[in-house]
């Protein structure tokens, strides 16, 4: 990888910073000063990379949660909305993060980034089955805890005659419930839900397989996942963890 981008999905800066620094001769490969931020880094090299005379610490895959709030779009960028990218640390601005699936704009709760598409790929694709619980609030009928549980159970159809995989309601109230599912349709829960004739006035995401939102986050929060969350992730997947 180039170095420029090497040091900028490390942390080290925007591309313009990065290439300053290495312009100022402040970065080195195997004791040389590298001057052209074009210049090709074998990964066998990288552990050769310094800055300042120090090692550089160079990361190729970041792994981030955020507590997204409503109001904000699953995107990066967008003209009208507020996205998730006003959430990113500057530090992880330069990564490549892409959200894992997707959050309407009024669902909040569990987002996680990525820059390692494998892992992504695996954590969407209904393929792997990977559970999502949300926690459901909505008005119209209350739930009947015998007949919704079982139906839910069962796959509900939408309206447009699609068949959902089962998922898991737990009935909390009569109109709260926290709903597990395995796939992630486009609006998928309320779409669930409206077939049932109600609508979902609240929605959040609690956790994506084994990865449970951080309640100590708050609206808004982001932090990196420990190495036991990243650990965890791979391995509901069946995928072995990129170095
Ligand atoms: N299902 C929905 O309807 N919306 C979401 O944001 C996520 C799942």
């Amino acid at each position: 990888m180039r170095i420029d981008r090497l040091l900028a999905n490390s942390g080290y800066g925007s591309r313009s910073e990065v290439r300053a620094l290495i312009r100022a001769g402040r970065v080195a490969l195997a004791g040389s000063i590298i001057r052209d931020p074009g210049t090709d880094i074998p990964d066998s090299e990288r552990a050769l990379l310094q800055i300042d005379g120090q090692p550089a610490l160079i990361r190729r895959y970041y792994y981030l949660m955020i507590d997204k709030p409503s109001g904000v779009i699953t995107a990066l960028d967008d003209p009208t909305h507020r996205t998730i990218a006003e959430f990113i640390p500057p530090a992880y601005q330069h990564a490549g993060l892409s959200p894992v699936g997707r959050l309407d704009r009024d669902t909040t709760g569990l987002l996680i980034l990525t820059n390692e598409g494998v892992l992504n790929h695996r954590l969407t694709s209904p393929k792997h089955g990977v559970e999502k619980v949300y926690d459901v609030v909505f008005t119209g009928p209350p739930l009947d805890p015998v007949k919704d549980p079982t139906d839910f159970a069962a796959g509900i159809k939408l309206a447009d005659g699609f068949c959902c995989q089962p998922a898991k309601l737990q009935i909390i109230a009569s109109h709260h419930a926290q709903l597990t599912i395995t796939e992630g349709k486009f609006h998928q829960v309320k779409r669930m839900f409206a077939a049932g004739e109600r609508e979902v006035t609240a929605l959040r995401r609690l956790s994506v397989g084994p990865l449970q939102l951080d309640p100590s986050l708050g609206s808004g929060g982001v932090r990196e996942l420990s190495e036991a969350e990243i650990t965890a992730l791979y391995e509901t997947v069946s995928l072995e963890r990129p170095h």
